[in-house]
């Protein structure tokens, strides 16, 4: 169990197309158990692999937030089959804190995923699991919830954006120096 460093608004891995889950083994399980243990010490509803840097279709949510953890759950290589109805409702995202905005999306979707133990499933999904999936399922193909928003809304939380594309550059950075002192270590072994 681990919680992993979140990802900010200007990380490129945040805009990338993640790539399917292969074999579902246990690094995939344990990888699983460290997404649910970041979202909750991040007090967040939901979290993508992409948002710890793991460019994979791999998602956590929990919808009801249950302080035992007890409605967490997993879905691997999602899929919306069916959406349908309309929705407004405020969103947040753990990878650009302090923006929070309505955003309109459908109020059912028709969910496919894949278990942690490699099955398959076809599952209907409403209001709020509803919206919290759609949200994360945009992070595994790159997009964001600030991508709906209009014009004004976006010139309003530009600084905000920008500070995060700082932070970001910052924190990639000294992972690249670590990166680097690792290397230097092997070297010297
Ligand atoms: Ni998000």
């Amino acid at each position: 169990m681990s919680v992993l460093d979140i990802r900010f608004y200007g990380d490129p891995v945040l805009r990338r197309k993640a790539d399917p889950v292969g074999e579902i083994n246990d690094e995939v399980r344990e990888f699983a158990e460290d997404l649910i243990d970041t979202m909750y010490e991040a007090e967040g509803v939901g979290l993508a692999a992409p948002q710890v840097g793991v460019s994979v279709r791999m998602l956590v949510a929990d919808a009801e937030y249950k302080e035992d953890r007890s409605s967490a759950r997993v879905f691997i290589n999602p899929e919306i089959l069916e959406a349908d109805g309309e929705w407004k409702y405020e969103e947040g995202c753990l990878s650009i804190p302090g923006i929070r905005a309505d955003v309109k999306r459908p109020e059912r979707i028709l969910l496919r995923y894949t278990d942690l133990n490699g099955e398959t499933h076809e599952e209907e999904m409403n209001q709020v699991w509803a919206r919290v999936l759609q949200h994360e399922i945009d992070h595994i193909d790159g997009k964001l919830f600030i991508d709906y928003l209009g014009a004004i809304k976006r010139s309003l939380i530009k600084k905000t954006l920008q500070d995060l594309e700082y932070e970001s550059a910052l924190y990639l950075e000294k992972l690249e120096e670590e990166d680097g002192d690792e290397e230097d270590d092997e070297a010297r072994r």
